[in-house]
Protein backbone atom coordinates (compact mmCIF):
# COMPACT_ATOMS: atom_id res chain seq x y z
CA UNK A 1 0.00 0.00 0.00
CA UNK A 2 1.39 3.70 -0.77
CA UNK A 3 1.81 6.00 1.92
CA UNK A 4 -0.86 8.34 1.70
CA UNK A 5 0.77 12.28 0.80
CA UNK A 6 -0.32 15.47 2.68
CA UNK A 7 0.12 19.23 0.90
CA UNK A 8 1.32 21.35 3.85
CA UNK A 9 2.59 24.77 4.34
CA UNK A 10 5.44 25.39 6.49
CA UNK A 11 7.09 27.99 8.45
CA UNK A 12 9.84 29.32 5.78
CA UNK A 13 11.06 32.37 7.64
CA UNK A 14 10.50 34.17 10.41
CA UNK A 15 8.90 37.84 9.59
CA UNK A 16 10.02 41.41 10.23
CA UNK A 17 6.57 43.19 9.95
CA UNK A 18 3.91 42.41 7.37
CA UNK A 19 4.73 38.66 6.70
CA UNK A 20 5.31 38.45 2.93
CA UNK A 21 4.57 35.20 0.98
CA UNK A 22 8.29 34.07 1.18
CA UNK A 23 8.04 33.62 4.21
CA UNK A 24 5.55 30.58 3.63
CA UNK A 25 6.89 27.43 1.50
CA UNK A 26 4.59 24.54 0.11
CA UNK A 27 5.53 21.25 0.46
CA UNK A 28 4.30 17.37 -0.26
CA UNK A 29 5.38 14.86 2.12
CA UNK A 30 4.60 11.25 3.01
CA UNK A 31 2.57 10.73 5.70
CA UNK A 32 2.57 7.16 8.17
CA UNK A 33 -0.23 5.25 8.79
CA UNK A 34 -1.65 5.49 11.48
CA UNK A 35 -0.82 3.75 14.78
CA UNK A 36 -2.89 2.53 17.48
CA UNK A 37 -5.19 5.35 18.69
CA UNK A 38 -4.51 7.19 15.62
CA UNK A 39 -6.60 8.22 12.71
CA UNK A 40 -6.00 9.38 9.53
CA UNK A 41 -7.11 12.88 8.47
CA UNK A 42 -8.21 14.67 5.10
CA UNK A 43 -8.88 18.69 5.88
CA UNK A 44 -12.05 20.03 4.27
CA UNK A 45 -11.74 23.33 6.09
CA UNK A 46 -8.59 25.21 7.76
CA UNK A 47 -9.52 28.13 10.31
CA UNK A 48 -7.11 31.16 9.39
CA UNK A 49 -7.24 33.63 12.98
CA UNK A 50 -4.77 36.55 14.03
CA UNK A 51 -2.97 34.48 16.81
CA UNK A 52 -1.12 33.09 13.81
CA UNK A 53 0.86 35.63 13.61
CA UNK A 54 2.40 35.21 16.75
CA UNK A 55 2.99 32.06 16.65
CA UNK A 56 5.46 32.96 13.35
CA UNK A 57 7.31 34.82 15.74
CA UNK A 58 10.35 33.50 18.24
CA UNK A 59 9.23 36.50 20.59
CA UNK A 60 8.02 34.75 24.32
CA UNK A 61 4.52 34.25 24.34
CA UNK A 62 1.64 32.17 25.95
CA UNK A 63 2.09 29.63 23.29
CA UNK A 64 5.73 28.45 21.87
CA UNK A 65 6.09 29.07 17.80
CA UNK A 66 6.20 27.39 14.85
CA UNK A 67 9.78 26.15 14.47
CA UNK A 68 11.55 27.28 10.64
CA UNK A 69 10.59 24.72 8.52
CA UNK A 70 7.55 23.26 11.13
CA UNK A 71 3.61 23.20 9.61
CA UNK A 72 1.71 25.88 10.76
CA UNK A 73 -0.80 25.77 12.79
CA UNK A 74 -4.29 25.72 12.86
CA UNK A 75 -7.54 24.48 13.95
CA UNK A 76 -9.27 22.41 11.25
CA UNK A 77 -12.12 20.11 10.06
CA UNK A 78 -11.53 17.06 8.94
CA UNK A 79 -12.84 13.42 7.26
CA UNK A 80 -11.61 10.38 8.80
CA UNK A 81 -9.81 8.20 6.06
CA UNK A 82 -8.43 5.56 8.14
CA UNK A 83 -9.23 4.52 11.41
CA UNK A 84 -6.92 3.17 14.44
CA UNK A 85 -9.13 4.41 17.09
CA UNK A 86 -12.45 2.33 18.32
CA UNK A 87 -14.63 5.33 18.31
CA UNK A 88 -13.88 6.72 14.96
CA UNK A 89 -14.62 5.27 11.48
CA UNK A 90 -14.14 6.28 7.73
CA UNK A 91 -16.11 9.17 6.94
CA UNK A 92 -16.92 10.95 10.53
CA UNK A 93 -16.05 14.42 10.53
CA UNK A 94 -13.73 15.38 13.59
CA UNK A 95 -12.46 19.19 14.57
CA UNK A 96 -8.86 19.24 15.13
CA UNK A 97 -5.55 20.93 15.26
CA UNK A 98 -4.17 19.53 11.63
CA UNK A 99 -2.61 22.82 11.39
CA UNK A 100 -2.30 24.30 7.18
CA UNK A 101 -2.25 20.95 5.44
CA UNK A 102 -4.27 18.39 3.35
CA UNK A 103 -3.57 15.48 5.65
CA UNK A 104 -2.67 14.53 8.76
CA UNK A 105 -2.35 11.35 11.56
CA UNK A 106 -3.37 12.65 14.77
CA UNK A 107 -4.31 10.90 17.62
CA UNK A 108 -8.02 10.34 18.25
CA UNK A 109 -7.41 11.46 22.16
CA UNK A 110 -6.80 15.22 20.22
CA UNK A 111 -10.01 15.37 18.17
CA UNK A 112 -13.50 15.72 18.74
CA UNK A 113 -16.17 13.71 16.87
CA UNK A 114 -19.31 15.26 15.23
CA UNK A 115 -20.18 12.08 13.58
CA UNK A 116 -21.19 11.05 10.18
CA UNK A 117 -23.82 13.51 9.47
CA UNK A 118 -22.86 17.08 9.85
CA UNK A 119 -24.61 19.91 8.50
CA UNK A 120 -22.44 23.26 7.73
CA UNK A 121 -18.96 21.75 9.44
CA UNK A 122 -17.35 25.40 9.11
CA UNK A 123 -19.49 26.07 11.45
CA UNK A 124 -17.02 24.80 14.18
CA UNK A 125 -14.38 26.76 13.26
CA UNK A 126 -16.86 29.96 13.56
CA UNK A 127 -19.40 31.16 15.56
CA UNK A 128 -19.61 26.94 17.31
CA UNK A 129 -15.68 26.88 17.74
CA UNK A 130 -12.98 28.72 18.64
CA UNK A 131 -13.79 32.29 17.73
CA UNK A 132 -17.42 32.06 19.06
CA UNK A 133 -16.32 30.84 22.49
CA UNK A 134 -13.78 33.45 22.72
CA UNK A 135 -17.09 35.95 21.74
CA UNK A 136 -19.01 34.02 24.48
CA UNK A 137 -16.56 33.83 27.24
CA UNK A 138 -15.17 37.28 26.95
CA UNK A 139 -18.14 39.23 26.81
CA UNK A 140 -20.60 37.66 29.49
CA UNK A 141 -17.23 36.62 32.00
CA UNK A 142 -15.47 39.35 31.84
CA UNK A 143 -17.42 42.03 29.94
CA UNK A 144 -20.67 41.09 32.42
CA UNK A 145 -22.95 43.32 30.59
CA UNK A 146 -26.22 44.71 32.14
CA UNK A 147 -29.71 45.38 30.01
CA UNK A 148 -29.21 48.84 28.90
CA UNK A 149 -25.80 49.00 28.90
CA UNK A 150 -23.85 50.58 26.00
CA UNK A 151 -21.13 47.74 24.54
CA UNK A 152 -18.98 48.62 22.06
CA UNK A 153 -16.99 45.87 19.82
CA UNK A 154 -13.94 46.47 17.69
CA UNK A 155 -13.49 44.70 14.52
CA UNK A 156 -17.43 44.62 14.72
CA UNK A 157 -18.20 42.35 11.37
CA UNK A 158 -15.20 39.84 12.24
CA UNK A 159 -15.26 36.08 13.12
CA UNK A 160 -15.40 37.20 17.06
CA UNK A 161 -16.61 41.01 17.35
CA UNK A 162 -19.93 39.92 14.85
CA UNK A 163 -20.71 36.99 18.09
CA UNK A 164 -20.26 39.67 20.85
CA UNK A 165 -22.21 42.28 19.49
CA UNK A 166 -25.16 39.70 18.41
CA UNK A 167 -24.68 38.11 21.91
CA UNK A 168 -24.65 41.61 23.52
CA UNK A 169 -27.94 42.38 21.78
CA UNK A 170 -29.56 38.92 22.91
CA UNK A 171 -28.39 40.39 26.60
CA UNK A 172 -30.46 43.83 25.76
CA UNK A 173 -27.22 46.03 25.87
CA UNK A 174 -27.11 49.05 23.12
CA UNK A 175 -24.46 47.74 20.57
CA UNK A 176 -21.80 50.24 18.53
CA UNK A 177 -19.95 48.43 16.12
CA UNK A 178 -16.34 49.96 14.56
CA UNK A 179 -15.17 48.31 11.53
CA UNK A 180 -13.15 49.06 8.54
CA UNK A 181 -15.15 51.17 6.00
CA UNK A 182 -19.02 51.30 4.29
CA UNK A 183 -19.51 47.89 3.21
CA UNK A 184 -18.65 45.95 6.80
CA UNK A 185 -20.54 48.84 8.95
CA UNK A 186 -23.97 48.82 6.50
CA UNK A 187 -23.37 44.60 6.94
CA UNK A 188 -22.98 44.85 11.16
CA UNK A 189 -26.32 47.58 11.11
CA UNK A 190 -28.26 45.99 8.62
CA UNK A 191 -27.49 41.92 9.07
CA UNK A 192 -26.34 41.93 12.39
CA UNK A 193 -28.64 43.94 14.00
CA UNK A 194 -26.09 46.66 15.81
CA UNK A 195 -27.76 50.45 17.02
CA UNK A 196 -24.83 51.80 15.50
CA UNK A 197 -21.84 51.34 13.41
CA UNK A 198 -18.59 53.88 13.11
CA UNK A 199 -15.60 53.05 10.39
CA UNK A 200 -12.43 53.46 11.91
CA UNK A 201 -10.54 54.64 8.93
CA UNK A 202 -12.85 58.14 8.81
CA UNK A 203 -11.18 60.95 9.63
CA UNK A 204 -13.40 62.11 12.30
CA UNK A 205 -13.68 58.32 13.85
CA UNK A 206 -13.15 59.83 17.13
CA UNK A 207 -16.19 62.62 17.17
CA UNK A 208 -18.56 60.30 15.37
CA UNK A 209 -17.98 57.45 18.07
CA UNK A 210 -18.73 60.19 20.92
CA UNK A 211 -21.91 60.77 19.47
CA UNK A 212 -22.97 57.38 18.97
CA UNK A 213 -22.09 56.55 22.74
CA UNK A 214 -23.98 59.63 24.16
CA UNK A 215 -24.56 57.83 27.42
CA UNK A 216 -20.55 56.70 27.41
CA UNK A 217 -19.14 53.15 27.19
CA UNK A 218 -20.08 50.85 29.91
CA UNK A 219 -18.11 47.52 28.16
CA UNK A 220 -15.48 47.89 25.47
CA UNK A 221 -14.56 44.43 23.78
CA UNK A 222 -11.05 45.50 22.85
CA UNK A 223 -9.61 43.46 19.80
CA UNK A 224 -7.48 46.19 18.12
CA UNK A 225 -5.89 48.91 19.77
CA UNK A 226 -3.82 51.28 18.57
CA UNK A 227 -6.16 54.35 17.04
CA UNK A 228 -9.60 52.38 18.06
CA UNK A 229 -8.50 52.42 21.72
CA UNK A 230 -7.23 56.28 21.52
CA UNK A 231 -10.73 57.34 20.54
CA UNK A 232 -12.72 54.62 23.20
CA UNK A 233 -10.58 55.43 26.14
CA UNK A 234 -12.37 59.28 27.09
CA UNK A 235 -15.35 57.66 26.51
CA UNK A 236 -14.98 54.94 29.18
CA UNK A 237 -17.95 55.32 32.58
CA UNK A 238 -17.54 54.63 35.76
CA UNK A 239 -16.49 51.12 36.42
CA UNK A 240 -16.55 50.22 32.83
CA UNK A 241 -15.38 46.62 31.87
CA UNK A 242 -12.83 46.22 29.05
CA UNK A 243 -12.20 41.95 27.99
CA UNK A 244 -8.32 41.98 26.40
CA UNK A 245 -8.86 39.80 23.76
CA UNK A 246 -6.84 41.26 20.96
CA UNK A 247 -5.01 43.96 19.59
CA UNK A 248 -4.48 43.31 16.19
CA UNK A 249 -3.35 46.83 14.55
CA UNK A 250 0.17 46.14 16.47
CA UNK A 251 0.65 42.61 15.70
CA UNK A 252 2.75 43.50 12.20
CA UNK A 253 4.61 46.10 14.29
CA UNK A 254 8.24 46.04 15.06
CA UNK A 255 8.64 48.42 18.07
CA UNK A 256 5.97 50.47 20.23
CA UNK A 257 4.79 53.42 19.10
CA UNK A 258 6.15 56.54 19.07
CA UNK A 259 5.23 58.63 21.82
CA UNK A 260 4.35 60.77 23.26
CA UNK A 261 4.22 58.07 26.30
CA UNK A 262 0.18 57.92 27.71
CA UNK A 263 0.63 55.13 29.54
CA UNK A 264 0.02 57.74 32.62
CA UNK A 265 -3.34 58.55 30.99
CA UNK A 266 -4.54 55.22 30.52
CA UNK A 267 -3.59 54.58 33.97
CA UNK A 268 -5.02 57.59 35.39
CA UNK A 269 -8.61 56.84 34.10
CA UNK A 270 -8.08 53.22 35.24
CA UNK A 271 -8.13 54.77 38.81
CA UNK A 272 -10.42 57.46 38.76
CA UNK A 273 -13.33 55.27 36.99
CA UNK A 274 -12.26 51.88 38.39
CA UNK A 275 -12.31 50.61 35.49
CA UNK A 276 -11.68 47.04 34.69
CA UNK A 277 -9.31 45.90 32.24
CA UNK A 278 -8.61 41.88 31.70
CA UNK A 279 -6.93 39.85 29.20
CA UNK A 280 -7.71 36.10 28.54
CA UNK A 281 -6.58 33.05 26.51
CA UNK A 282 -9.84 31.44 25.64
CA UNK A 283 -9.09 28.04 25.58
CA UNK A 284 -6.14 27.98 28.52
CA UNK A 285 -8.81 30.19 30.69
CA UNK A 286 -11.98 28.87 29.90
CA UNK A 287 -12.19 25.27 28.13
CA UNK A 288 -13.99 24.05 30.75
CA UNK A 289 -16.88 26.07 29.65
CA UNK A 290 -16.70 24.75 26.50
CA UNK A 291 -19.91 22.81 26.93
CA UNK A 292 -22.23 25.63 28.14
CA UNK A 293 -21.03 27.72 25.37
CA UNK A 294 -22.11 24.99 22.73
CA UNK A 295 -25.44 24.28 24.14
CA UNK A 296 -26.11 28.25 24.34
CA UNK A 297 -24.60 29.52 20.78
CA UNK A 298 -26.26 26.33 19.17
CA UNK A 299 -29.52 27.04 20.58
CA UNK A 300 -29.24 30.53 19.36
CA UNK A 301 -28.10 29.50 16.21
CA UNK A 302 -31.50 27.52 15.72
CA UNK A 303 -33.33 30.28 16.86
CA UNK A 304 -32.61 32.70 14.61
CA UNK A 305 -30.70 34.59 17.02
CA UNK A 306 -27.37 34.64 15.97
CA UNK A 307 -26.49 35.58 12.30
CA UNK A 308 -22.92 34.93 10.75
CA UNK A 309 -20.79 35.26 7.12
CA UNK A 310 -18.21 33.17 6.20
CA UNK A 311 -15.06 34.46 3.88
CA UNK A 312 -14.38 31.11 2.37
CA UNK A 313 -11.05 31.12 0.32
CA UNK A 314 -10.55 28.05 -1.79
CA UNK A 315 -7.09 26.07 -2.02
CA UNK A 316 -4.40 25.77 0.58
CA UNK A 317 -1.95 27.45 -1.81
CA UNK A 318 -4.31 30.72 -1.41
CA UNK A 319 -3.98 30.31 2.68
CA UNK A 320 -0.80 32.49 3.28
CA UNK A 321 -2.23 35.46 0.39
CA UNK A 322 -5.43 35.03 3.06
CA UNK A 323 -4.04 34.97 6.22
CA UNK A 324 -1.72 38.03 5.56
CA UNK A 325 -4.57 40.16 4.56
CA UNK A 326 -6.79 38.71 7.41
CA UNK A 327 -3.98 41.12 9.04
CA UNK A 328 -5.06 44.36 7.47
CA UNK A 329 -8.85 44.06 7.22
CA UNK A 330 -9.11 42.45 3.65
CA UNK A 331 -11.49 39.27 5.35
CA UNK A 332 -15.41 40.02 5.73
CA UNK A 333 -15.96 37.42 8.29
CA UNK A 334 -14.94 34.88 9.72
CA UNK A 335 -11.84 33.79 7.46
CA UNK A 336 -11.69 29.98 6.44
CA UNK A 337 -9.68 28.13 3.74
CA UNK A 338 -11.55 24.85 1.59
CA UNK A 339 -8.87 22.02 1.19
CA UNK A 340 -11.67 19.53 0.37
CA UNK A 341 -10.46 17.21 -2.47
CA UNK A 342 -6.76 18.69 -2.26
N1 LIG B 1 -7.77 36.13 23.49
C1 LIG B 1 -8.20 35.09 22.78
O1 LIG B 1 -8.31 33.96 23.27
C2 LIG B 1 -8.56 35.31 21.35
C3 LIG B 1 -9.19 34.29 20.59
C4 LIG B 1 -9.57 34.57 19.28
C5 LIG B 1 -9.31 35.82 18.71
N2 LIG B 1 -8.67 36.76 19.46
C6 LIG B 1 -8.41 38.11 18.93
O2 LIG B 1 -9.65 38.65 18.51
C7 LIG B 1 -9.43 39.60 17.48
C8 LIG B 1 -10.37 39.34 16.31
O3 LIG B 1 -10.06 38.07 15.76
P1 LIG B 1 -10.98 37.46 14.62
O4 LIG B 1 -10.56 36.06 14.41
O5 LIG B 1 -12.40 37.74 14.94
O6 LIG B 1 -10.55 38.30 13.34
P2 LIG B 1 -11.52 39.14 12.38
O7 LIG B 1 -12.13 40.21 13.21
O8 LIG B 1 -12.39 38.22 11.63
O9 LIG B 1 -10.49 39.77 11.36
C9 LIG B 1 -9.54 40.69 11.79
C10 LIG B 1 -10.08 42.11 11.60
O10 LIG B 1 -9.33 43.01 12.38
C11 LIG B 1 -9.49 44.31 11.85
N3 LIG B 1 -8.20 45.02 11.81
C12 LIG B 1 -7.04 44.60 11.28
N4 LIG B 1 -6.09 45.54 11.40
C13 LIG B 1 -6.69 46.60 12.01
C14 LIG B 1 -6.24 47.89 12.40
N5 LIG B 1 -4.98 48.29 12.20
N6 LIG B 1 -7.13 48.72 12.99
C15 LIG B 1 -8.40 48.33 13.20
N7 LIG B 1 -8.88 47.12 12.84
C16 LIG B 1 -8.03 46.27 12.25
C17 LIG B 1 -10.00 44.13 10.41
O11 LIG B 1 -11.37 44.54 10.41
P3 LIG B 1 -11.80 45.99 9.85
O12 LIG B 1 -11.65 45.90 8.36
O13 LIG B 1 -13.17 46.11 10.34
O14 LIG B 1 -10.84 46.98 10.45
C18 LIG B 1 -9.92 42.64 10.20
O15 LIG B 1 -10.92 42.18 9.32
C19 LIG B 1 -7.94 39.52 17.15
O16 LIG B 1 -7.26 40.54 17.84
C20 LIG B 1 -7.53 38.16 17.69
O17 LIG B 1 -6.16 38.10 18.00
C21 LIG B 1 -8.30 36.52 20.76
Amino acid sequence: MTSPLSRRIVLASRPQGEPALSDFRLEETPLPAPGPGQVLLRTEYLSLDPYMRGRMSAAPSYAPPVAIGETMVGGTVSRVEESAHPEFATGDWVVGMSGWQSRAVLDGASLRNLGARFEHPSLQLGALGMTGFTAYMGLLDIGQPQAGETVVVAAASGAVGSIVGQIARIKGCRIVGIAGGADKCDYVLRELGFDACIDHRTPDFAARLAEACPQGIDVYFESVGGAVFDAVLPLLNLRARVPMCGLISSYNATALPAGPDRLALLQGMLIKKRIRMQGFIVFDDYGHRFGEFYQAMSGWLAEGRIRFREDIVDGLENAPAAFIGLLSGRNFGKLLVRIGQD
